[in-house]
């Protein structure tokens, strides 16, 4: 059993993010889900809890928050840090290790020992845009493991490279980190 901790962003592939949360929950894993503030725009917290048997987390300011220090409580707990998917937006903000949300600040507060793997999931044309492969870079020689995405047709309609990863590749993909 691994603690994951995954975050998902405000992606078109947050239903299939959905998908991998439950399979990994059967799998046996612990998977504690943290949306981005607009990935809650997209998704149910409430779904994502059903599916997961856990307490989805969005903020550490206000009502919602779930400790005083939720990036803290959350981060001491995590062995495997997944963001699936990983927005565009998202990739630029840990690129620059900027912190304006629960899940970007806690992506700074995990231990540097912990395994960190981030599965993109945009537009090809907006994949293919240099400041978002200078981006991908950055995070891979700063320790991410950055997965490539598939190769077709995206929600919009454009195809190429892009592409969320189906359920089954990410759980082949992370066999090692998951104990497969
Ligand atoms: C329905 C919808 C789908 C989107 N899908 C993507 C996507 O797959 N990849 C991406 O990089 N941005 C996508 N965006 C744009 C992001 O949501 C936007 O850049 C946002 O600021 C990202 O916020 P976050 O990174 O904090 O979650 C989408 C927006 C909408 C409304």
């Amino acid at each position: 059993m691994t603690r994951i901790l995954l975050g998902i962003s405000a992606s078109a592939a947050v239903a299939k993010a959905a998908d991998l949360a439950s399979k990994l929950r059967q799998a046996g894993h612990e998977v504690n889900v943290v949306l981005t503030p607009n990935a809650a725009e997209l998704i149910s917290a409430q779904l994502l809890e059903a599916l997961t048997g856990r307490p989805v987390h969005v903020s550490e300011y206000g009502p919602n928050r779930r400790c005083a220090m939720d990036h803290i409580e959350l981060a001491r707990k995590t062995e495997l840090l997944l963001i699936a998917p990983a927005t565009a937006d998202l990739i630029g903000q840990l690129a620059a290790g900027l912190a304006p949300n629960l899940l970007t600040t806690l992506s700074l507060a995990i231990p540097a020992d912990v395994p960190r793997v981030l599965i993109p999931a945009m537009n090809p044309f907006m994949y293919a845009q240099p400041a978002v492969q200078r981006n991908l870079k950055t995070l891979a020689s700063d320790g991410w493991r950055v997965e490539e995405p598939a190769t077709g047709e995206v929600a919009c309609g454009d195809e190429g490279p892009g592409r969320f990863l189906e359920t089954h590749e990410v759980l082949r993909r992370l066999g090692d980190l998951l104990g497969a």
